[in-house]
């Protein structure tokens, strides 16, 4: 988003209002405020006319013929098939601008949990989940938003499950920080983790929500 002059970010399945993509246009400017953003629908009764400098077009994960430097696909793909992900995932990555990203994931309504997958040309990169901490009592509870590649394969076995029965381990091993709020205790719920041997990205003190970043490789459901 800095290094490019006006990047493009692209948010594909935008839906039945405006609001989700104005408001990451304006985060978005913060990294760079010569950013172009699109909102794709492929719903043509929900194409609205462009506003707040972000324009709104018909469009779907062959994105338009843009080559975007950013794309955001929230609570699409949960309408398809598990089957369906990885042609949708090939579809927009290889459609990217130079060192482009896509983050694809679900959340629920009011965006207290939500988990993603973000995808560089070469595929899966990360798996991230973020839970507002006064509304999840562990972060297990994410389970239920995961990303459609993941949704199914939380069954004992299968290396998601294992990755949120640890997390949730870890959270109840640190209940004794708990008076000093839920983000100091998932800090060393998070610290368990590493110990553990996940490889999680590091903490960042800074954000509002608990949040756990792990190398897709680690929670990639093996082929069957
Ligand atoms: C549940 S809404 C999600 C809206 C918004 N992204 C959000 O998170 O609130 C899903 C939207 O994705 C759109 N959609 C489904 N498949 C699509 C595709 N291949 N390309 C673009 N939009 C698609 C649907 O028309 C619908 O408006």
């Amino acid at each position: 988003m800095r290094s490019v002059e006006a990047p493009l970010a692209v948010d594909v399945g935008y839906g039945a209002s405006f609001t989700t993509t104005v408001e990451w246009a304006r985060w978005l400017r913060q990294l760079n405020p010569r950013v172009e953003v699109v909102g794709l629908e492929i719903d043509p009764a929900r194409v609205l006319p462009a506003r707040d400098g972000v324009r709104f077009e018909l469009g779907g994960f062959e994105l338009a013929g843009y080559n975007p430097h950013l794309v955001r696909a929230f609570n699409v793909l949960r309408q398809y098939d598990a089957a369906e992900v990885p042609e949708v995932w090939d579809a927009v990555t290889s459609r990217l601008a130079p060192g482009g990203l896509f983050i694809e994931g679900t959340c629920d309504e009011l965006g207290r949990r939500a988990a993603w997958v973000l995808l560089d040309a070469g595929g899966p990169v990360s798996l991230t989940l973020s839970w507002d901490p006064h509304d999840v009592a562990s972060p297990g509870d994410v389970a239920e938003r995961l990303p459609k590649a993941l949704i199914h394969r939380n069954v004992p076995g299968e290396p998601i499950h294992a990755l949120l029965a640890d997390a949730d381990a870890a959270w109840a091993n640190a209940a004794g920080w708990a008076p000093h709020g839920p983000r100091v205790r998932w800090r060393h719920a998070h610290a368990e983790l590493v110990q553990k041997g996940w490889p999680l990205a590091p903490a960042r003190r800074r954000l509002r929500d608990n949040t756990l970043t792990v190398d897709w490789a680690a929670v990639a459901p093996p082929a069957h």
